[in-house]
């Protein structure tokens, strides 16, 4: 029947490890993207900031406040100042059952750092965070892209920012894009929206706590991916998946890999 058709079969749900298997070990760390691979994650989930000296760096967060042991603003930090920061004993602090001493004292990678390390043909998906802060940082990002050949065709870019991923666009035309959405109440997805989306955009990546059925599925059925975030209670992730998403985000990629290998 149509509903049947119209959903995705489980097994093609992507796995994507949020900032890394980031549930487990300091986000955007190496370390926690290495452990988002040993988890079967199918994405690396990056968020992208800029230093002051324009490098692309991998942090959540537009201060280094919660992620390191320094204070202030990214684009007041040089990248060598970054580079001095502790990007994992905050980890251990806060999360003393996942402790290891091995994450006190890891770095803040950058976005060039990553690729070298994980190579062209790893599936990354990545963030422009704040691009009003960081003008350039597209342009910055399809440059790095470029000088390491990153494979195409399973790069994602997402931003909740419509205007950058417009910019990215308009650089790169053949890059996938994902538009982020934050419903800060039940989620209604109009005709419009969809129509509007499908403008630019490959998917949708809206936070998964106010949709519902009848949402993932006209997102489905209009060819967009939807992948929700950041999931990480298996009960969420199952009926997520019985609704037919596309993906999803979560920070313990290894509970979405065994819940995908048993539907
Ligand atoms: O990129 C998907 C999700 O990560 C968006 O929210 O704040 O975790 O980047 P945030
Ligand atoms: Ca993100």
């Amino acid at each position: 029947n149509a509903d049947a058709e119209s959903v995705q079969k489980h097994h093609d749900v992507l796995d994507v490890a949020h900032r890394g298997a980031s549930g487990y070990a300091p986000e955007h760390t190496l370390t926690s993207y290495h452990m988002g691979d040993k988890m079967h994650g199918d994405y690396i989930e990056i968020d992208l900031q800029m230093t002051k000296d324009g490098k692309l760096i991998a942090m959540h967060d537009e201060t280094v406040d919660r992620t390191t042991n320094g204070t202030g603003k990214v684009k007041d930090f040089t990248l060598k100042q970054i580079k001095q920061l502790d990007a994992g004993s905050w980890f251990n602090e806060k999360y003393p059952q996942y402790a290891k001493p091995m994450y006190k004292g890891l770095k803040v990678p950058t976005l060039e750092e990553i690729f070298k390390t994980f190579g062209k043909n790893k599936n990354y998906y990545i963030e422009t965070k704040s691009p009003d802060v960081y003008p350039g940082m597209e342009e910055k990002l399809l440059h790095l892209i470029n000088q390491y050949h990153i494979n195409k065709d399973t790069l994602l870019v997402q931003s909740f920012s419509k205007d950058s991923l417009l910019k990215v666009h308009k650089l790169d035309p053949s890059l996938k894009l994902i538009q982020l959405l934050e419903y800060k109440e039940h989620a209604v997805l109009t005709d419009q929206d969809l129509n509007s989306y499908k403008q630019y955009a490959a998917g949708i990546g809206p936070n998964f706590n106010y949709l519902d059925k009848a949402y993932v599925q006209k997102a489905v059925r209009s060819g967009l991916e939807i992948h929700p975030y950041t999931v990480n209670e298996t009960t969420d992730m199952k009926r997520l998946m019985d609704w037919g998403v596309t993906g999803m985000f979560t920070n313990f990629p290894d509970r979405l890999h065994q819940m995908i290998k048993k539907n």
